[in-house]
């Protein structure tokens, strides 16, 4: 039997880690809804999961606006009959510091970032409880441990997720609901070509770029949406059935130290 057989996951994101997770989740027998925002990269997951045949629906939704995300998600639950599983992967990614971010980007972001997960939460959980527990995996970053300069919005919502993870975990708890967060280093995804094409210019050589942003990192590489996507998948199966409240690292050691001599 596949791994997730009879499981219901609801996914945010329809590129890169979501995109991935989505994929893993699906192919792996769960049922899954995808909740996006970007019109092409959602009809193209929603072509693939027919190929594919898999059990996997996109909706179309800004997971910051509450009404969106409720109406998607009851969309989702009233097709596939309840909720196991929700991975929390979109975001937006501004550049900027406290001076230069505006109020309203600093609030976007806040609201995208860390917003949707407790929207997600909202209306979730009371599924996840009726079917006696469920698993929430939420996206955060190696920035939201140690971060770099000019991003301190991004930075903000990761340090918040990480804080989110653990109340959340804790209040969840005795309804048999694991929390748990995924700090990654850098990964070969959209938001990632955005970094590159911000510090490179328009016209960067992306492959190039990622080589020297994987030479940042111990391993000497950058990471793919797939190995993230394992890392998920292993912490919303019941092989994790211990762990929550705890974040997890996926970063090729590039916080493990000061550098490699
Ligand atoms: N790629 C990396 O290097 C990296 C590193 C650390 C953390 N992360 C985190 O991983 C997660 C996934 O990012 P990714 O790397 O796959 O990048 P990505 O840009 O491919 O994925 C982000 C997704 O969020 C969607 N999105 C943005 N705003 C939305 C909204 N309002 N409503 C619905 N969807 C919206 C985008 O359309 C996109 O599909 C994010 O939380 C990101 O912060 C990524």
């Amino acid at each position: 039997m596949k791994e997730f057989q009879g499981k219901i996951a609801l996914v945010t994101g329809t590129t890169g880690i979501g995109r991935a997770v989505a994929l893993h989740l699906a192919r792996q027998g769960a049922s899954v809804a995808v909740l996006g925002i970007d019109v092409a990269a959602n009809a193209a997951l929603q072509d693939l999961g027919v190929a594919e045949a898999l059990a996997l629906v996109v909706l179309h939704a800004d997971v910051s606006v509450p009404d969106e995300v409720h109406v998607a998600m009851s969309t989702a639950i009233a097709r596939f009959g309840g909720l196991d599983i929700i991975v929390n992967s979109a975001a937006v990614h501004p550049y900027g510091t406290a001076e230069t971010t505006s109020f309203e980007a600093f609030m976007r972001c806040m609201a995208v970032n860390v917003g949707s997960i407790h929207l997600t939460a909202e209306f979730g959980v009371p599924e996840m409880r009726k079917r006696g527990g469920g698993v929430i995996v939420n996206l955060s970053s190696v920035q939201g441990h140690a971060c770099q300069s000019g991003v301190s919005a991004y930075v903000a919502s990761k340090g918040a997720i990480h804080a989110l993870t653990r109340a959340m975990a804790l209040d969840f708890a005795a309804d048999r609901i694991r929390v748990v967060s995924i700090s990654p280093g850098s990964v070969r995804t959209p938001i990632l070509e955005l970094a590159a094409r911000t510090f490179e210019g328009p016209e960067a050589d992306i492959e190039s770029v990622f080589q020297r942003f994987g030479a940042a990192h111990p391993l000497g590489r950058i990471g793919e949406p797939e190995e993230v996507a394992a890392l998920a998948a292993f912490l919303a199966s019941d092989k994790a059935g211990f762990i929550t409240g705890s974040d997890h690292r996926i970063d090729g050691g590039l916080t493990a130290g000061i550098g490699v001599r």
